[in-house]
């Protein structure tokens, strides 16, 4: 068996990614798209895939996918596939975010519902939970109100939003920390979008406000744009870290997979997983991303199946479902061990 083939064979973990940059181009298609935004969408994303382009490009992507969701039905009928696509890549385990949108049709609490309703549906073939997104470049205003339908959410589906997270546009908007306290103190787990660009006060400010999980991590090593006072707090504080590589590539916050900063993370004996953040953007899957991990940051083999049971201790499942996926996993490991024993061609 081939290394790509025994990526998509193993049963994965994903932990960071983002229900609209998840929507392939046949999803894409699928719904009432007008065509001109198809087109506009392939072109960006032909583009994103063949020429690295900086953070602020891929941005501009993530509006054609919003436009293609502004409805209840879309919204609901997009969750759907990309629940789908992991579940063919053989991911048992996922958590989505989504960052809650009004449109003139749908309020955030309908949208909301949309997802938990084609989650629900699921459940049968794939275990996911939902993380809900503050977004940073909105103003406190608009996230206290966001923050309000997330708790009130939050209360109506306590087994399928299990968490919190700051994403977007990283060179605007802030980290208002009050709302994720009061969301802390709500139940819900925190992850933070942290040190994508260089920002060593917010990254310091984010780490001191101990996260469950963080995403990215770019700017923390002092090798990357960092400091030795911030790697040495986050070493402390052994906070996981969802690690996205193709996206890093393509945004161009890392030179090549090969240097990515997930080395210093190996290096220091760190907690981390492996994501695909975008996987529609960045036209990538889990599997593909497990597959650039082993094959540029000298990993052996068993480190697939090893990734999904860490992943899965740093999930924000109950104790209880974590511990049935990692018996499910412990099983799968001791029934394909041979797979891992074999010489693999490339
Ligand atoms: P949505 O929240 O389901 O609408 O997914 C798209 C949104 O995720 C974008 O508008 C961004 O705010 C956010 N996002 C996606 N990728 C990244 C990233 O790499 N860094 C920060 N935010 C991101
Ligand atoms: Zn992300």
């Amino acid at each position: 068996m081939d290394l790509f083939e025994l990526c998509k064979k193993v049963p994965k973990v994903e932990l960071h990614a983002h229900l609209n940059g998840s929507l392939s181009e046949k999803t894409l298609t699928t719904l009432d798209v007008p065509q001109h935004l198809l087109e506009g969408y392939q072109i960006i994303n032909n583009l994103a895939v063949t020429t690295p382009e900086k953070l602020n490009e891929c941005f501009k992507l993530f509006k054609i996918a919003h436009d293609a969701t502004a409805s209840v039905n879309s919204i609901y009928v997009a969750t759907k596939h990309v629940i789908e696509e992991f579940y063919k890549d053989n991911v048992i385990y996922l958590e989505l975010r989504t960052t809650p949108r009004q449109e003139s049709n749908m309020t955030k609490e309908e949208y909301i519902a949309a997802v938990v309703r084609a989650i629900e549906e699921s459940k049968d073939f794939i275990t996911v939970k939902l993380i809900l997104s503050i977004d940073r470049r909105h103003s406190m205003e608009v996230s206290k109100n966001a923050l309000n339908i997330i708790l009130e959410m939050h209360e109506m589906y306590p087994d399928i939003i299990k968490g919190i997270d700051l994403c977007g546009d990283p060179s605007q908007g802030t980290f208002h920390e009050n709302l994720f306290i009061e969301a802390r103190n709500s139940g819900l787990k925190i992850t933070l979008h942290c040190g994508e660009i260089k920002n060593d006060q917010e990254v310091l400010q984010m780490l001191k406000f101990k996260p469950d999980r963080i995403g990215h991590g770019t700017c923390i090593h002092p090798n990357y744009e960092g400091s030795d006072e911030l790697w040495k707090l986050y070493k402390s504080s052994s906070i996981p870290t969802e690690c996205c590589l193709t996206s890093n590539v393509l945004c161009g916050t890392t030179s090549t997979y090969s240097k990515h900063h997930t080395r210093e993370w190996l290096q220091d004996e760190l907690p981390f997983c492996i994501n695909t953040d975008d996987k529609g953007v960045f036209n990538t899957s889990a599997s593909e991303e497990l597959l650039h991990a082993i094959e540029n940051l000298n990993l052996p083999k068993t480190f697939l199946i090893d990734h999904s049971l860490s992943a899965i201790e740093y999930a924000f499942a109950s104790e209880k479902e974590k511990m049935k996926i990692k018996e499910f996993l412990m099983d799968w490991k001791k029934q394909n061990q041979g797979l891992f024993n074999e010489t693999v061609s490339k």
